[in-house]
């Protein structure tokens, strides 16, 4: 039975978003940006960072599917399961994620992103866990960096749990 350690409350993440907020609308004024959201990790934090932002925003959700059930590690094989549904040529897009981890899937995105000329690609991701990294990405938005562990909670699951948590917590099986 796993035990859950919370690592950032509600609290630190409200007050993180909101700091991400003003970078991102810093570098975004008098544009409006197109967030791409990656599904399903992300929706919690794009519904926050979206609401946080105050700029003339337009959404977009892809999804991709890469985890084997119970798995905590990327299969590797990334399929797109989930297109967009409109056009992105000449816009600001600003993908929306949860976690780089490996960084894989993130670069699948970009590079599905980048084929679609846009007039401008960034990355924004809410926990980085650097450690994980096998290949290289341009992060240009991030909440938090972690050393180590498995995360849960704020939209982020471990095999479709504790999504629900207002905190995000670490994934303790030793205990
Ligand atoms: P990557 O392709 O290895 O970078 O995997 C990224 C995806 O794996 C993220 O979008 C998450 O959905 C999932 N993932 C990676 N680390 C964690 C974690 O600590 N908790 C929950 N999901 C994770
Ligand atoms: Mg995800």
């Amino acid at each position: 039975m796993e035990q859950l350690k919370v690592l950032f409350t509600e609290d630190e993440i409200r007050r993180k978003v909101v700091e991400i907020a003003h970078e991102i609308r810093r570098d975004y004024q008098g544009k409006r940006p197109l967030l791409v959201g990656i599904l399903k990790g992300s929706f919690v934090f794009m519904a926050d960072l979206m609401r946080a932002l105050r700029l003339h925003v337009e959404i977009e959700f892809v999804q991709l599917s890469s985890y084997g059930r119970g798995r905590k590690e990327s299969t590797g094989k990334i399929r797109m399961v989930r297109r967009l549904t409109t056009p992105i040529r000449g816009k600001d897009v600003l993908v929306v994620e949860d976690i780089a981890d490996s960084g894989h899937t993130l670069k699948f995105v970009l590079d599905y992103l980048e084929r679609k000329k846009p007039s401008s690609l960034k990355l924004c991701v809410l926990v980085d866990k650097v450690f994980r990294r096998e290949v290289d990405l341009p992060i240009d938005y991030v909440g938090f960096r972690i050393e180590k562990g498995f995360v849960v909670g704020y939209g982020i699951d471990y095999d479709e749990r504790f999504r629900y948590l207002k905190d995000i917590c670490i994934v303790d099986e030793e205990s």
